[in-house]
This record gives structure tokens, C-alpha cells and sequence, in this order.
């Protein structure tokens, strides 16, 4: 096997490799990194250091060696896409952790590894070490999946329960993560949702058998989430986490990232720091849950090795036949019907509910409850209404509505309020 990338997850995927007992299955026998020698000098001295290997700068030459399968964790995406389609085309069998590669051209990439008869396996590109992709191509093949829920991105669920259990806005929270090696220093892919989405659109595809892009699926950001959300919600029997689903009903695929509100007891609710859950729906065998480490050096590589072995036992039983991949296209719509959080920062006056109650009377929406904490600046006063289920598109006209209304002193926060 080739190793392309020794950084974090290479380093952590060659230690363990060098410490498993030698069975023969798998054998590292190159190294590719930029800047070669600094790699070896830095890490020389570790007892897993691998000295027996050839090391090489050069990208060809390990799609010339004469290797079974080339481990691709250098991440991004114009190297990364062309290291990965050499390697099929070459009829070598590829490993990845690569989410963005995957989400964008994951169905090309699985067709054409089928066309060489070689293997594409991306197991720890969703939820690091967690094995819910493993667990979509075998342990659950058998149901007939058409539901996928996650908290996927463990930068946003660290941030979002800092923010619950200490009451911190979230700039404290967000720098907390930073300096915690959490959150890098440029965080929008994670805290916009776009890191989640690439990972849902992955498990669409390994769990749902659809082609979706990740541009197509909605990102909500978790910028505006502020402690008194915390209150609110906590009054409601519920928290915030970031909340990736996907719903596959005929030929449509409902899917949203973002916020949401989850009841305290619910699995979801319990999911602190940087974990990982993703929960899935099988028309057979109902619901499952998967729980764990989402990222990190070590979690990572175990799902890297754990594919490197499955590569390796199916590449021992022979080539693999070219079977077509057959993938829906579906519509991709975020209108969800669901009951709804919305909260106001305003500058306090009379006829405010009032004129909010106007709006959505005009949209046939239906308040369930209006929650207003005292104790806060009447110049910037929060406070909440929830309303009863309805279409996101029903209730989109009317946010804008309320939203313009001159007491309002930013954009209502609406957030999906699930079971
Ligand atoms: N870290 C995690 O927790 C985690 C979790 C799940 C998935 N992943 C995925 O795993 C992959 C690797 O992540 P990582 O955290 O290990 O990244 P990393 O620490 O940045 O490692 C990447 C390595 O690849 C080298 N590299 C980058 N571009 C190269 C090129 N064109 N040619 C040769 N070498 C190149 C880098 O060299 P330099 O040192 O010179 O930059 C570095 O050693 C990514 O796709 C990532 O999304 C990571």
C-alpha cells in the first residue's frame, strides 16, 4: 500500500499499521508527502517510524509502484481528485478520508473504480472513527433506509454545548474551541454548515442510493445562537444542536443543516462536547443509532485501517465485477413540515406582539406559546414565540415580514423544533 498524506490521520494510520501484529494482510511500502524530508526529519525518532518504506515526493511515482491500494489523505480537491482517478484508472484500490472529494464526486469516482474492477472505500470521510458508513454498506444493506439524522460536525456541538452548560455568548465559546484545537482559525465551513452538509450528502448516497449535491442541500450558520436561547429552549424541555436530516419521501429528498432545537432527553439532546451521533430509519428495521469520536488523529485512522482490511480481504478473494451503480437524482427541497422557535430581539413598545400576531394570522400560522423572561434591557429585549407545525415555505414569507417591522432590532431566529 502507498500512503499519500502524513499528517495528521497518515501518521496516526502509519503508527497503527507498524504496531498491528504482522499478519501479512497489509503492507505499507511508500510514503508520499510534500517536503519529504522534513516529514521524516520531525518524526524520525518515534518507535513507529516507518524506515523500511520508500519515500517520495512525487505523485506518479506512486501511481507507477506496484501497489494494491493507495491510501489518499492529503485532503482538498484538485490534487486529492487527481491522485484518486489516476489511482483507479491504474486499477488500484483507493482508501479515503476525503468528505469534500467524496461529496462532490463520489458517484463518478465509486463508477469508475467499478469500471477497473478496484475497490473505493471512504469510510472515515463521515463521522471520523464512528463506523456508520461500514454499517450502511453491510450491517444495514439488507433494510430499506429512508430516513438520516446526525450531529456531524463536533466543532458546532462543542461550541453549542460550551455555550448550554456555561451560559458564554458564542464568540467566548467559539474562542474557547480555537484555543482548544476545536475550531481552526477560519471556522465558517463548520459553524455555516458546510463541513455537515458535504458529510450528509455522503450519507445520502452510501445510505439513501442518491446523487445529491452538497450545494443543494440548505446550511443554516449557528452564528446567531446566544445563551437566552439556551433559556428558551431549556423552558421547553429542549437544547440547541447543529442537526443534519435527510428524508426520503418518493422522489423527493427533504435535507437541512443547521440549528435546531432537540427535546434535553432525546438522544441528540445528550450529545456533549465533540461527539458524534448519527441515527438512521430503515423501513424493516426502524431506528439505529451510531455514537462516538467524529474526528481526531487516532478515531480517524481507525476507520482508515478498518477499509484498508476490508479492501484487502476482498481484493484476496479476486477482482470484483463491474456492477453499475444505480443512483436516484432526486428533488432536493428544505420544506419541512415542522413546529417552529422563533425568537425577537427587540426594542421594547407597546402593540409588539400585537403586530407580529398580525402576520402570521395573515399566513394561517398558529402560535403555540409566546415566552418573554423579565429582567433584560428594554432596548434589547428577547423573547420568543413557538409556533405550531407548519411548511417552512408557509412561515418563510412571514419571517420577512417581521423582520422588517421597525421594532425589530436584527433578523427573528427560526429554528425547526424536532421530536
Ligand atoms: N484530522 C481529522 O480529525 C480528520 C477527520 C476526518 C477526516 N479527515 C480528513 O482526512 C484527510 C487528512 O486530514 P489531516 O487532518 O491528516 O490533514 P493534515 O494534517 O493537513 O495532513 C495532510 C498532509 O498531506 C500533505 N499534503 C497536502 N497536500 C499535498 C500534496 N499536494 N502533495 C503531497 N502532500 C500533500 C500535507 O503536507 P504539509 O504538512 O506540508 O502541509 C500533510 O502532511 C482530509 O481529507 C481530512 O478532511 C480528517
Amino acid at each position: 500500500m502507498a500512503l499519500v498524506g502524513f499528517g495528521t490521520v497518515g501518521r496516526a494510520v502509519a503508527r497503527i499499521l507498524s504496531e498491528r501484529n504482522n499478519d501479512g494482510l497489509l503492507r505499507l511500502t511508500h510514503i508520499c508527502n510534500r517536503n519529504v524530508e522534513r516529514k521524516k526529519q520531525t518524526w524520525v525518532a518515534e518507535p513507529w517510524f516507518p524506515n523500511d518504506v520508500v519515500w517520495t515526493e512525487d505523485l506518479r511515482a506512486v501511481l507507477q509502484a506496484d501497489v494494491d491500494i493507495v491510501i489518499e489523505l492529503i485532503g482538498g480537491l484538485t490534487a486529492a481528485e487527481e491522485l484518486v482517478r489516476g489511482a483507479l484508472n491504474a486499477g488500484k484500490s483507493v482508501v479515503t478520508a476525503n468528505k469534500q472529494l467524496i461529496a462532490r464526486h463520489g458517484p463518478d469516482l465509486l463508477q469508475l473504480a467499478s469500471a477497473n474492477s478496484c475497490q473505493l472505500e471512504f469510510g472515515a470521510s463521515v463521522a471520523g472513527g464512528v463506523p456508520v458508513l461500514p454499517a450502511l454498506r453491510t450491517g444495514l444493506s439488507g433494510d430499506r433506509l429512508h430516513g438520516i439524522a446526525g450531529i456531524l460536525n463536533g466543532t458546532c456541538n462543542y461550541i453549542l454545548s460550551r455555550i448550554e452548560t456555561g451560559r458564554i455568548p458564542f464568540s467566548e465559546a467559539l474562542e474557547e474551541a480555537q484555543a482548544r484545537g476545536y475550531a481552526e482559525a477560519d471556522a465558517s465551513e463548520d459553524l455555516d454548515g458546510g463541513d455537515a452538509r458535504a458529510k450528509l450528502a455522503i450519507l445520502a448516497l452510501a445510505g439513501l442510493q442518491v446523487r445529491v449535491s452538497p450545494s443543494d442541500i440548505r446550511a443554516r450558520t449557528i452564528r446567531p445562537i446566544d445563551a437566552v436561547d439556551f433559556d428558551y429552549a431549556a423552558e421547553l424541555g429542549c437544547t440547541i444542536r447543529q442537526i443534519s436530516r435527510a428524508d426520503m419521501k418518493e422522489t423527493t429528498l427533504f435535507a437541512d443543516v443547521g440549528p435546531s432545537l432537540v427535546p434535553t432527553s432525546s438522544p441528540f439532546g445528550r450529545v456533549q462536547k465533540n461527539l458524534n451521533l448519527v441515527l438512521t430509519s430503515g423501513k424493516y428495521g426502524g431506528d439505529m443509532a451510531f455514537l462516538g469520536a467524529g474526528a481526531g488523529g487516532d478515531p480517524t485512522a481507525v476507520a482508515v485501517v478498518s477499509d484498508l482490511m476490508f479492501v484487502a480481504e476482498s481484493l484476496a478473494t479476486g477482482p470484483r465485477p463491474h456492477r453499475p451503480l444505480l443512483l436516484a437524482s432526486p428533488n432536493v427541497s428544505c420544506d419541512f413540515e415542522t413546529p417552529w422557535y422563533l425568537r425577537f430581539l427587540v426594542k421594547d413598545q407597546p402593540g409588539i406582539i400585537a403586530g407580529l400576531a398580525a402576520i402570521l394570522s395573515a399566513h394561517q400560522l398558529n402560535i403555540d406559546a409566546v415566552l418573554q423572561n423579565p429582567g433584560f434591557d428594554k432596548n434589547a429585549l428577547p423573547f420568543v414565540i413557538t409556533l405550531e407545525p407548519c411548511r417552512d415555505a408557509q412561515l418563510h414569507p412571514a419571517l420577512q415580514e417581521m423582520s422588517a417591522l421597525p421594532f425589530a432590532l436584527r433578523p427573528c431566529l427560526c429554528l425547526p423544533i424536532l421530536p
